[in-house]
């Protein structure tokens, strides 16, 4: 990969960092690797820039290690890349109700319309008390940390990529403190349409909008989010602000915010390396020991804006409606466990598993048992089970990107058929040659499961290949290198103006 096109160090800083630390049996401290496609594909950018990351301590033993190193950043490798790691620590009450209660849930639901608005959120004091003295503080704190750094680096002036909607409120604070900064934002899920907003009172609404425009870049994946945020900087804070469409550009206190689209995908060479690892051919033949002639797949995060019990519902009705398939299909879920402290996952959770009882004693017998579901962050077998699927289930309510429509997609060797829902980023990219779904419309969704099926095998091949082939055309590498073009002629449309 190139290096960056520019001198400057890059400072990363989001909720998740890339390396946790904990205590092993022995009592010595080992690092984990944070979780989720967020941080793979940020370790792309450390591989081609000197950076610094500041994430939230999120162990104790993150915690421990930042006081034995002053609060200051500590260097770290991770895949061969040295990195500077910093880790902000939050009191852990405070850390509870930025993550917990206005993060994930409020956050997190409004921006996948995930409310059922006749009965919730109610905000009370609860939430109120929460932004204020959770999510506000704990942006204060990466703000903090943040112009410590850029103090610390006087003309160097490194650029700052934020990252996702748990540091809405953090650019303005740094902005204010360093009106010469530059600010990047990368929200990795979808920008809804302006109205939904209006759910959260008028001062939090706008305190993310005005947040979100003290950066110089806010990037999304795709351009329909561009397009529902442009909208909602005039919907909610329009007399403070002049939207240019044309340009994707909003003019704010003087200052130009360029608005932009950068697909995310993932580093394919590695991931087909990986796709050959022993760990992963080890798991290869368990997966092949629990398959029967045909396996659907899904593979998700354990979460409501996914659409888990409605992919099972589609499944059941597809047995209804053909029971030649029974005994000869199953259907796989590998779901990582998440965000176990918010009620919202939990009731989830106990839905998913009461469905899938529901559906196993229908259509099971003594020997066979049509859904399989394990709860478990098992990444290797995760990645075993991409190369084996016949059909993959993407059938997300909505999804800022989705990354396994693409790993799936990769590294397959069955041809398998790919059914996706209209509402993920992926959709712009991969629509034309999957399934298309509407993730409500259950017939839809049991329909396909049978058209994939019963494709042809040469049908299947094409669009197989046409996946692969826009996955390796915009990979990571892609996605790195154009925002850095982007920053590139930014900082110089910056310094023409001064
Ligand atoms: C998903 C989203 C990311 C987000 C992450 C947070 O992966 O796509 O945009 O940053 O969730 O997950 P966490 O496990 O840290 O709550």
């Amino acid at each position: 990969m190139e290096r960056c096109p520019f001198e400057n160090e890059l400072i990363l800083v989001s909720n998740r960092g890339p390396i946790s630390y904990t205590r092993g049996e022995d009592g010595e401290l080992k690092t984990v690797r944070g979780g989720g496609g967020l941080v793979t594909a940020l370790l792309g950018v450390a591989a081609s820039c000197e950076i610094t990351w500041i994430a939230s301590a999120m162990t104790p033993e993150d915690a421990e290690i930042s006081i034995r190193v002053g609060g200051g950043s500590t260097k770290v490798t991770h895949d061969e890349h040295r990195l500077g790691l910093r880790f902000v620590v939050s009191d852990p009450e405070v850390y509870n109700k930025f993550y917990n209660i206005i993060a994930n849930p409020l956050i997190w639901f409004i921006q996948h319309y995930l409310w059922d608005l006749s009965v919730v959120p109610d905000i009370r004091h609860n939430e109120f008390e929460a932004w204020e003295n959770g999510y506000q503080v704990v942006n204060r704190e990466f703000a903090d940390v943040v112009c410590d750094e850029l103090d610390a680096r006087g003309n160097e002036r490194p650029v700052v990529m934020l990252h996702d909607y748990h540091l809405y409120t953090c650019p303005s604070l740094v902005r204010e403190r360093h009106p010469e900064a530059f600010l990047h934002q990368f929200v990795h899920i979808p920008w809804p349409q302006s109205d939904s907003w209006r759910v959260l009172p008028r001062h939090i609404r706008q305190a993310i909008v005005r947040g979100l425009l003290a950066n110089d870049i806010v990037a999304f994946h795709t351009q329909r989010y561009v397009r529902n945020f442009l909208v909602s900087c005039e919907e909610l804070i329009g007399a403070e602000v002049e939207v240019d469409f044309a340009r994707s550009v909003v003019i704010v206190a003087g200052r130009e915010v360029w608005v932009r689209a950068y697909p995310i995908s993932i580093d394919c060479a590695d991931f087909e390396r990986l796709a050959e690892s022993e760990s992963v051919l080890e798991e290869e033949r368990y997966i092949e020991a629990l398959r029967r002639e045909y396996l659907v797949l899904r593979v998700d995060r354990m979460d409501l804006s996914k659409n888990i019990v409605r992919g099972f519902k589609a499944f059941d009705m597809f047995l209804d409606d053909h029971p030649e398939f029974k005994q000869r299909i199953t259907f796989l879920a590998l779901l990582q466990p998440s965000r176990g402290d918010v009620k919202e996952y939990n009731t989830y959770r106990q839905q998913i598993m009461r469905e899938v009882e529901v559906i196993n004693t229908k259509h099971g017998t003594t020997n066979w048992m049509p859904i399989d579901v394990r709860m478990q962050d098992n990444f290797m077998r995760s990645v075993a089970a991409y190369k084996q699927f016949d059909v993959l289930m993407v059938n997300a309510i909505y999804d800022g990107m989705n990354l396994i429509a693409k790993e799936a997609g990769l590294i397959n060797r069955h041809d398998g058929v790919l059914i996706l829902s209209e509402n993920t980023g992926a959709h712009e990219e991969l629509g034309e040659y999957c399934l298309s779904v509407n993730p409500f419309d259950l017939e839809s969704q049991s329909e396909a499961i049978y058209q994939a099926l019963i494709m042809e095998k040469d049908e299947k091949s094409r669009r197989a290949g046409m996946i692969r082939d826009t996955v390796k055309h915009n990979d990571i590498q892609k996605w790195i290198e154009t925002q850095f073009v982007d920053i590139k002629a930014k900082m110089t449309e910056k310094a023409e103006a001064t």
